[in-house]
């Protein structure tokens, strides 16, 4: 069957924050299609792709009519004859349309529905799972890393911190891991009932933090942990994203109140990882605060991770490796707009050493692009919010899916501080 494109569509779609999205079909020869939808973040990075939002007042200035409107009248002509099977030379013009490295014109968010639908193209015409089309033979599905409490940007900065998350360390396989995780988030939810009326969920479907601050989010995790029958730091470890930009301006960290300097500040983190199973930490420091960054890669043991520092971009992962200021690379496709440049950013982290996370962003829909990206690029984490809320399980249910027709893979080994040179 022919793969070359015959139709290229876009409309507007609805995310879990009730926002409007850019959704792409990309059609080939009889009727087979490929769908992608652009997930949207909440605490953006200052170098990320650009979304295209409409402004004015409809929805908030947040509507994505114009982006629609361009996958219709400039992408869709562009692509058409191309072949699905070609995604670098599809992801080559949809970087053309665009004289702006950011996007800023066509928008990331255009650009990435329009990446992933051309990858969900080629596996439809192919009749195959999209992990299928990136990795023929995938040796390991990703470990889980999901979030039990949400703050931060997703919680109306009820916790400096954005993320309590934990991650599996002694499940061998993906289901196993979800339903541990499952047992720690019910635990978790009765632990904060029993202190008091409860308010809600956070953004990616976290219990709501109902705490008094980071560390009494980390006794009621460890407690939680505890009452599902786990042992902390053996069976399941704990993850921070601190997404310390959100709280940093001038150069110092405002927590609580109180203002701390880069060292200090990186000092209170560490003492949290040594006082706490943590195995990973994310954006520990604000985007531009390298020395921050190599202060904490320097003195933890904990697995640092860059995801605004790093933006999925290549050159920004290589230029971190070499400066030793990360372990791990968060990649999120729509950071950079097309899935070529998402494995781009894989490349460059196994070249200097360091792990991978694929990740979802806190507005999401049913899209499971994620969890085919994670399996087929061989990632060690995959991330996608809470194990609630039908935006967050359509990845982790794919995930078994892709588990069973793997015919059962184990899950990738826990990960480790970057090896030293
Ligand atoms: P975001 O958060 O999608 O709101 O940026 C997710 C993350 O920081 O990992
Ligand atoms: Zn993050």
């Amino acid at each position: 069957m022919s793969s070359n494109i015959t139709a290229v569509r876009g409309r507007e779609v609805w995310d879990s924050r009730g926002l409007p999205t850019v959704e792409v079909e990309i059609e080939t020869k009889n009727g087979t299609f490929g769908r992608g939808i652009a997930p949207a973040g909440a605490s953006t990075g200052s170098r990320e792709a650009v979304e295209l939002r409409d402004g004015g007042t409809r929805l908030g200035g947040r509507g994505v009519s114009r982006a629609v409107e361009l996958v219709n009248t400039l992408v869709a002509p562009a692509l058409l004859g191309h072949d699905t099977a070609d995604q670098a030379g599809i992801d080559a013009i949809l970087d053309g349309l665009d004289a702006d490295p950011a996007r800023s014109n066509i928008g990331g968010n255009t650009v990435t529905a329009a990446s992933l639908a051309a990858l969900h193209a080629a596996a439809a015409v192919r009749g195959i799972p999209s992990w299928q089309v990136l990795n023929e033979a995938p040796t390991q599905i990703p470990r889980p890393q999901i979030q039990i409490m949400g703050g931060g940007a997703h919680a109306a900065h009820r916790t400096a911190v954005q993320d309590f998350m934990v991650y599996p360390l002694s499940a061998t396989r993906i289901a196993d891991a979800l339903a541990q995780v499952a047992e720690v988030y019910l635990s978790v939810g009765e632990i904060m009932a029993a202190r008091g009326p409860r308010h809600g969920v956070a953004d990616e479907g976290g219990h709501w933090p109902d705490v008094s601050g980071t560390e009494d989010a980390l006794d009621v995790l460890v407690a939680g942990i505890e009452r599902a029958g786990l042992r902390p730091g053996v069976d399941m470890g704990i993850s921070l994203d601190i997404a310390a930009s959100q709280f940093q301006s001038n150069g110092l960290y405002r927590v609580g109140g109180v203002d701390h300097g880069t060292a200090e500040w990186i000092e209170k983190l560490l003492a949290i990882c040594r006082a706490y199973p943590v195995i990973t930490m994310e954006d520990p420091a604000d985007e531009d605060d390298s020395h921050g960054m190599r202060l904490a890669v320097a003195g933890a043991a904990t697995v640092i991770v860059g995801d605004d520092y790093l933006v999925t971009n290549a050159q920004r992962v290589r230029d971190a490796a070499a400066a030793r200021e990360v372990d791990s690379v968060l990649v999120k496709v729509n950071q950079v707009g097309t899935v070529t440049g998402g494995a781009a950013a894989v490349v460059a982290a196994r070249e200097n050493g360091l792990s991978v996370i694929v990740s979802a962003r806190s507005g999401e829909t049913e899209d499971t692009s994620v969890a085919h990206l994670a399996t087929g690029w061989g990632a060690d984490i995959v991330k996608v919010g809470s194990i609630t809320r039908s935006e967050r399980t359509a990845k982790w249910n794919e995930l078994i899916r892709i588990d069973e027709a793997l015919g059962g893979l184990p899950l990738a080994p826990v990960v480790t501080r970057r090896a030293q040179p």
